[in-house]
């Protein structure tokens, strides 16, 4: 009886859930998933003023909710990887090349919410996390090479100090200022070469009168960014260290708009007070508006979740051959 009673209520659950429309199966390699996944990356890199620029790595699910008004919703989870090019760079992120293993990369998790209207994607929610690649994977691409070292790490600090002297004492007319240490890696039996990547801005002073502490960084139109990479090894025999080190000055960014009409690149980013952290985790980013309560990340993966097992209890209520319409994901790796 109770078994009866059971398997009705499984069918008529079944046969409700079987008329209620679903949306349409993407495949996570397909060029509308690939649409998706591109815009909500603009919107992540436009949001996040910190470290440096992402790219996808792989589609990692998508689900559609069925057409309404107001067009369809889709679920996106996206794998990305972090670029070579700080955020302040002027490089698309589409030409930017990954951080190899051997350098300890970053990976990123994202899930978003987007709406499709006449062809056009919308970011409507967003939630991120991300974390350094584990030091077995950074070793088995190289066994010598360093872990991040981090950010606040007194090594890390006197390095970008005497790297930041170095740029300003060469051919400036500005005096720059640091913005955000991006990474740092300390390497040798005796930690005696430390390798980092700093953001640094103009300030309000010229190199020669720069009365250094009355000294602040030019923000808003007049603001203007550069960064630097390179390393600090102190010489075995003498009390001195060896400099070996490029910026690069971009030009003045124009302030681009996202979709919400707020201006992001361009706008004075505060720096940011990393302490104890190894990277600038895309948790810690405020991806704009669309970052709030209601899309948390346990609310987004409830809803990709809600919709993919929708699409599944349909299909067996369809009785249709399954596997035919699964969605193929995740997609594949591009990178790594
Ligand atoms: C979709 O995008 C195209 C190209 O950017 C634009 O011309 C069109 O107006 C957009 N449609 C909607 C409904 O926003
Ligand atoms: C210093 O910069 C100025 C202006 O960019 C340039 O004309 C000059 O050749 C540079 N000098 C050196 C020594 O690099
Ligand atoms: C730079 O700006 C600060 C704060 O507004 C000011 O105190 C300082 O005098 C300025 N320095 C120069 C050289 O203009
Ligand atoms: C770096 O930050 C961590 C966490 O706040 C702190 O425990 C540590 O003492 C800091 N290290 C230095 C060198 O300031």
């Amino acid at each position: 009886m109770k078994l009866l009673l059971l398997s009705l209520l499984f069918i008529c659950t079944t046969f409700a859930l079987a008329k209620k429309p679903t949306g349409r199966i993407v495949d996570c390699d397909s060029p509308e998933a690939n649409d998706a996944a591109l815009e909500a990356l603009h919107f992540i890199n436009a949001n996040h003023h910190h470290g440096y620029k992402f790219v996808v790595n792989q589609v990692e699910d998508i689900h559609v909710l069925p057409e309404t008004v107001n067009g369809e919703i889709f679920y996106v989870e996206l794998d990305l990887l972090e670029s070579k090019c700080p955020w302040v760079s002027p490089t698309p992120a589409e030409n930017c090349p990954v951080r190899p293993r051997a350098e300890q990369a970053v990976e990123g998790d994202c899930k978003i919410k987007l709406q499709k209207q006449n062809g056009n994607f919308t970011v409507l929610g967003v939630s991120c996390k991300s974390k350094p690649d584990s030091a077995e994977n950074v070793f088995r691409a190289c066994s010598s090479c360093p872990l991040l070292a981090p950010l606040n790490d007194t090594q890390v600090v006197h390095a970008v100090d005497v790297a930041l002297l170095g740029f300003n004492n060469g051919n400036n007319t500005v005096y720059y200022k640091l913005h955000e240490i991006g990474r740092a890696q300390i390497q040798g039996p005796a930690n005696n070469k430390v390798q980092v990547e700093f953001v640094i801005a103009a300030s309000n002073c010229s190199n020669e009168n720069a009365a250094l502490d009355s000294c602040v960084a030019l923000t808003g139109e007049g603001a203007h960014y550069g960064s630097c990479a390179g390393s600090v090894t102190k010489l075995p025999e003498a009390q001195d260290e060896e400099l070996d080190m490029q910026c690069t000055v971009y030009e003045p960014q124009p302030p681009q708009v996202d979709q919400t009409g707020v201006p992001s690149i361009g706008v004075p980013a505060q720096p940011l007070v990393v302490h104890g952290h190894f990277h600038h985790n895309l948790r810690h980013s405020s991806l704009g508006p669309h970052s709030s309560e209601s899309n948390s990340a346990e609310k987004l993966l409830l809803h990709l979740h809600q919709a993919k097992s929708a699409v599944k209890r349909s299909l067996f209520g369809k009785h249709s051959g399954p596997n035919a319409l699964r969605p193929r994901c995740p997609g594949k790796k591009i990178f790594f």
